[in-house]
Order: C-alpha cells, then sequence, then structure tokens
C-alpha cells in the first residue's frame, strides 16, 4: 500500500511517516519545506531503515499533483500541509484560507481524478470553540472557532463532509487533535519551530535550553484546578499511532468519520512547567501575564470513539511526554541542521 502524505517533512506528518513506513507502507511526502526541514525525513529514513520518495512542492500546485498521482500509484492520502499559526492567521486570514482550505480542495479534485478515495484529514480541537461543556466528544456542535485558523479547519471539515455525502467513493476521517507534544523517543526528530514560539512546549523547551529567559504564563485566573489554562496534552507518537489505526478503518468504509485524539486528561500550565522540571532537571523562571486573547479556560477530550471504533488510546503518559521532549531539545538545540 502507497501512502501520499502531504506536510509529511513537518512534525506531526514527520512521526506519522515513520510509524507508516515501520508498519511496512510505502510512502511518498509531498511538502513545500516552508515550515520544515528536508533533514527530518533524512532522518525518518534512518529510522525507518527504509527509504521514502520526497517530492518538494505545494498542494495548490494542480500539475504537480496530477503528476504526483500519474508517477505513484497512491492508495491513500494523509493530508497534514497547512499553516498553523493561530496569531498569523488573525494577520493574514487570506493566506490561511488559500493554502488550508482552497490546497485541500486542490488535493482533492486531483485525488478524485486519480481515483483516490482515501483520505485522512488533520482537524483540531480548536472547532468545537468553547462549548462550555468538557470533555468535548464528536457529537458537539463545531463553528465557533475564534480565529481564521480554526475557522480554516470547520471549513475543510465541512468541505470534506459535503464530499463524503456526496459521493459514496470517498472514505475520508476527520482526527481532531488536542495538544500534541512531545518527540521520537530517539531524540532525532521533534517540533522545530521558526522564530519564537506559540505553543507552550517548545517554549519551555527553549528557555529550558537557555535560549529564552523565561515564560510568561498567560492568565492564572481561570476557572481551574490551579487558574492557568488546563489543555490534553498528547504524545506525537502516539498521535502517529492513531493515524494509522484511522487508516486501515477507512480501508474498509465509506462516508465519513470524525475522531478524537487526545488523552482524556488535562493538565494546567503550572502542572506543565512542574513536570518539565521534573524530567530535565532544569528550573524554568516564568512569570504570570495577562490572558492571551482567544484562549480558552480548559479543553479535554473524550476519546472514547476512537477507543471503541479504531481500538485506539494514547498510551505514553506526562513523564514519557517531558523527558521525550527534552531529549530531541537536547540533543538539538537549534533544530534541524
Ligand atoms: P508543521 O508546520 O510542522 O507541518 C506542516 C507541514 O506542511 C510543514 O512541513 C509545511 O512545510 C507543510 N506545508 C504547509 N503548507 C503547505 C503547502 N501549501 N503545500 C505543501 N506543504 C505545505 O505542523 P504540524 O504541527 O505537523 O501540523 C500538521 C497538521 O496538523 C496541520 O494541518 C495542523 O493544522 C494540524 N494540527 C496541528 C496541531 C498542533 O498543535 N501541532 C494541532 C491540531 C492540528
Ligand atoms: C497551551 C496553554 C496557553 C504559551 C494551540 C492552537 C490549537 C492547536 C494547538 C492546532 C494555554 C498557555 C502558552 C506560552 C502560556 N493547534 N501558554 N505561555 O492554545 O491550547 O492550542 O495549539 O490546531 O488550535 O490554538 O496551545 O501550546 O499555545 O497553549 O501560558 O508562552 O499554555 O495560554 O493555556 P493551545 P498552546
Amino acid at each position: 500500500m502507497k501512502i501520499l502524505v502531504t506536510g509529511g517533512a513537518g512534525y506531526i506528518g514527520s512521526h506519522t511517516t515513520l510509524a507508516l513506513l515501520e508498519a511496512g507502507l510505502d510512502v511518498v511526502v509531498l511538502d513545500n519545506l516552508c515550515n520544515s526541514s528536508p533533514v527530518s525525513l533524512s532522518r525518518v529514513e534512518e529510522l525507518a531503515a527504509r527509504a521514502l520518495t520526497f517530492v518538494e512542492g505545494d498542494i495548490n500546485d494542480r500539475a504537480l499533483l496530477d503528476r504526483v498521482f500519474a508517477d505513484h500509484s497512491i492508495d491513500a492520502v494523509m493530508h497534514f500541509a497547512g499553516l498553523k499559526a493561530v496569531g498569523e492567521s488573525v494577520a493574514e486570514p487570506l493566506l490561511y484560507y488559500r493554502n488550508n482550505v482552497a490546497g485541500t480542495l486542490t488535493l482533492c479534485e486531483a485525488m478524485a481524478v486519480a481515483n483516490v478515495f482515501k483520505l485522512v484529514f488533520s482537524s483540531s480541537a480548536t472547532v468545537y470553540g468553547e462549548p462550555g461543556e468538557m470533555p468535548l466528544h464528536e457529537q458537539l456542535p463545531t463553528g465557533s472557532a475564534t480565529n481564521p485558523y480554526g475557522q480554516s479547519k470547520v471549513m475543510v471539515e465541512r468541505c470534506l463532509s459535503d464530499l463524503g455525502a456526496a459521493d459514496p467513493r470517498w472514505s475520508i476521517a476527520l482526527l481532531r487533535y488536542f495538544n500534541p507534544i512531545g518527540a521520537h523517543s530517539s531524540g532525532l526528530i521533534g517540533e522545530n519551530p521558526n522564530g519564537l514560539p506559540n505553543n507552550l512546549l517548545p517554549y519551555i523547551s527553549q528557555v529550558a535550553a537557555g535560549k529564552l529567559a523565561e515564560l510568561a504564563v498567560y492568565g492564572n485566573d481561570y476557572q481551574t484546578v490551579d487558574g492557568t489554562g488546563v489543555r490534553d496534552y498528547i504524545h506525537v507518537v502516539d498521535l502517529a499511532d492513531g493515524h494509522l489505526k484511522a487508516l486501515h478503518a477507512i480501508e474498509a468504509a465509506t462516508g465519513v468519520a470524525v475522531w478524537n485524539l487526545g488523552t482524556g486528561v488535562g493538565y494546567s500550565v503550572l502542572q506543565i512547567i512542574e513536570a518539565f522540571e521534573k524530567a530535565s532537571g532544569c528550573k524554568i523562571p516564568y512569570r504570570l501575564a495577562a490572558r492571551r486573547p482567544g484562549d480558552t479556560a480548559e479543553c479535554w477530550a473524550d476519546s472514547g470513539k476512537a477507543n471503541r471504533e479504531l481500538g485506539w488510546q494514547a498510551t505514553r503518559g506526562l513523564a514519557d511526554m517531558m523527558t521525550d521532549t527534552w531529549r530531541w531539545t537536547r540533543q538539538n538545540p537549534t533544530g534541524y541542521p
């Protein structure tokens, strides 16, 4: 079986590509490298002791997509390619809608012409907005995402749901990730943010590595265990495993299925700092700061559906996530060379 992985050089895509190769599947990665390095793919090949095919290019390039499908006998697509910086999406909404929404439509059009109808899509818990109940389950309404990045995920989910309803040849998995963190246990692949990190764990790692002076904790007046924001952090290798299970599930199915991929457990920012300090032995200096606009107090998953229907469950705990994040940072203090 041969899988086209868009965005496969990125953080989640590289870990999933490794899992696919390890499972004996063949992989073609399509990535424009706008937020990644090809070194991630050499390292994936080294870890898997197998080769993959890399095509440098954009999902908005229809001619290129047609060539990729013509040159390779693709059975299914895992679609990670997209932009993901929330703040940037507020400043440049058209860039986000072009890349994430229009890019996905172009990909689906090329797939249909090539007779490829199996698709696993990287969605996000952000589609739930702030629904006022926890844990978040797949039946909750979506659409209240507070920024263009989140709205781009809502829109793509809608497009793919309509597509699945219109044409029974499609079999589509919408995977709603919670907060992916951690790295492969080898320390060879991990998250490699460009510039100042937006997300908590990359920021903490850079403070630990001495590249940033201190962490700002955004808000300590939420109605949570200690006033700081609570999230469902999930190990990226567990997430990769969820993709394999979803791929297996859609092989024999038709239509559109939605699965949350989270652990079902929430941790506060202060709990994360404490766990990271324990795993790394580094003190993380922090200061309490104002709430970050658009943040919600808490967010965690009901992952029962993925458990029941895919036989998937996250197995790595908070200590593993912290240890693996720190190993990756220590071994690659400036990211990929
Ligand atoms: P990432 O930026 O590390 O990976 C995305 C990859 O896509 C990068 O390698 C980038 O170069 C590539 N890319 C972007 N636009 C492209 C285009 N037009 N054509 C070809 N390649 C393109 O991000 P990630 O964290 O690995 O996220 C992967 C997917 O998962 C994204 O769709 C993201 O929105 C989604 N997601 C991420 C998170 C998270 O917190 N990391 C949470 C929920 C959902
Ligand atoms: C986690 C917690 C912050 C940084 C984002 C996107 C979401 C999804 C995952 C893709 C919050 C706090 C953070 C810092 C802090 N991405 N924090 N200081 O906001 O839950 O989700 O990434 O789909 O769409 O919105 O993740 O890691 O940014 O924040 O105190 O410097 O850490 O306030 O409580 P978030 P995050």
